[in-house]
């Protein structure tokens, strides 16, 4: 299995996935050297993803391809599923799952501009607007801090209340929040803080329903461990790739080394 993103944001969803199947081998893509895809051109995106899954699937058997990172997943899933004759899994703001739980009808949806801007999300935000107000933040900063919390990197706090500004505002806040890029997982608490949401705040990660495809999947091919190691490459080496290394030990990769993605 083939799991990628620009940055930390895919190792949320690989946490879940190594506690649901154990067993199973996986290569990890950092591609930090471009990091964030969030202000990246559509073109460049679906180019750069073409590029990585090629190379890789020159070097390793891989046979399923997981996209943890929504970014890609709303501008480029569908056409990669045309380019490629294997399973490919994408994550998508779960707006369907957040209608069903909110109970004030106020849904907040956080994630990258280009994850707001992509025609998949602006069709959701506008069905499910008839009967919930859905209150968008789109930002490509809130990835960074997530990064630097990870690395155990001093960020701002006032940064992070700034980007949170357009809930702070609300006179009744959301109920349900969710979380559109997977790098934000990593900062749940840090949002209920600065926004002073109650504990019965809904987090919604969109997780699931990728882990649903992906056990489906599992299911249907015969022999998915194509792969004996777990394998970690990163597209750019530099101080802040050597930050990470520590908070990387728990995965208990086999193998981490640079790939030129170029
Ligand atoms: N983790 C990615 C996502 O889910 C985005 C971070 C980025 O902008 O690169 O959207």
């Amino acid at each position: 299995m083939l799991i990628f993103d620009s940055g930390i944001g895919g190792l949320s969803i690989l946490k879940t996935i190594k506690m649901i199947f154990p067993n199973i081998h996986y290569i990890y893509i950092l591609d930090n050297e471009v990091f964030p895809y969030g202000n990246k051109t559509e073109h460049f995106i679906i180019h750069r993803i073409i590029t990585i899954i090629k190379k890789i699937k020159k070097i390793y058997p891989i046979n399923i391809v997981l996209i943890a990172c929504n970014t890609v997943s709303t501008v480029a899933l569908s056409f990669l599923k045309k380019t490629f004759n294997f399973p490919i899994i994408g994550i998508f703001p779960d707006i369907n799952a957040a209608e069903k739980i909110t109970k004030n009808h106020i849904i907040g949806l956080i994630a990258t501009k280009k994850t707001i801007q992509s025609s998949y999300t602006q069709k959701l935000v506008y069905e499910k607007s008839f009967n919930n107000a859905i209150k968008i933040i789109s930002t490509n900063q809130l990835a960074l801090i997530a990064e630097k919390k990870i690395r155990k990197i001093a960020f701002s706090k006032l940064d992070l209340k700034k980007i949170l500004t357009p809930w702070l505002n609300l006179s009744i806040k959301p109920d349900t929040i969710i979380l559109g890029c997977t790098h934000f997982t990593f900062l749940k608490k840090e949002i209920k803080e600065s926004l002073h949401l109650s504990s019965s705040i809904n987090f919604i990660d969109s997780r699931q329903k990728m882990l649903f495809a992906l056990q489906n999947y599992l299911h249907k091919l015969k022999n998915h461990q194509n792969i004996q190691q777990n394998i970690f490459l990163y597209s750019k080496n530099d101080q802040y790739l050597k930050q990470l290394l520590f908070f990387l030990k728990k995965y208990q990769f086999n193998k981490i080394a640079y790939i030129n993605l170029n």
